[in-house]
């Protein structure tokens, strides 16, 4: 990984903030959500393919502020402002088979299941399938407000 300091990464948020279009020359962005005045999680936009104009979606909340609809208010901003924001034509998340609330997740914002890699990931040492998600921007629907800080 680069190693920058910290002048370089805060001109880099810095240059990342003005709109999203000018994010996609990095090959990730990530943003803080944010529930009250608390920082409760990230949702991150990845693997950004600006040749085929498809990137991957993902999102991570603190234990103790899951199962309360805010990875799926957050990231359901996000895919909303991934697609006014920037010509991108499909997102993807990448989702453990055993991971039921990414997969309530994802096929809560409209996602599709688009196949399955098998023994895709070690988790702990062991082999587990990998669902594939697809949602493409003719699909995607307009959501509400949400936790993503500024
Ligand atoms: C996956 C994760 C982001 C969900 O965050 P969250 O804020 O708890 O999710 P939400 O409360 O918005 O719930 C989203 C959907 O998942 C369901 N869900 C939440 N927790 C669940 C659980 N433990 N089991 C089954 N379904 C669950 C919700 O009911 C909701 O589905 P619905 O719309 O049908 O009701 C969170 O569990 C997490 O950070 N997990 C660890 C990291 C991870 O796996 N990231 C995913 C990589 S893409």
């Amino acid at each position: 990984m680069k190693r920058l300091g910290v002048e370089k990464i805060k001109k880099r948020i810095m240059q990342e903030r003005q709109d999203l279009r000018r994010r996609l020359k990095f090959p990730s962005c990530r943003w803080f959500v944010r529930a009250g005045d608390e920082i409760v999680g990230t949702v991150s936009l990845h693997s950004i393919k600006r040749g085929d104009k498809v990137a991957e979606v993902g999102a991570m909340i603190g234990e103790e502020y899951q199962g309360r609809g805010i990875a799926a208010r957050a990231l359901g901003m996000l895919v909303d402002k991934v697609f006014a924001e920037t010509d991108m034509r499909k997102l993807l998340a990448f989702v453990n088979e055993k991971n039921r609330a990414s997969r309530r997740l994802a096929e809560s914002l409209g996602f599709k299941k688009e196949g399955l890699l098998r023994r895709q990931l070690l988790v702990n040492g062991r082999p587990a399938n990998e669902v594939v998600y697809g949602l493409l921007r003719n699909e995607s629907k307009k959501r509400g407000q949400g936790f993503l800080a500024r």
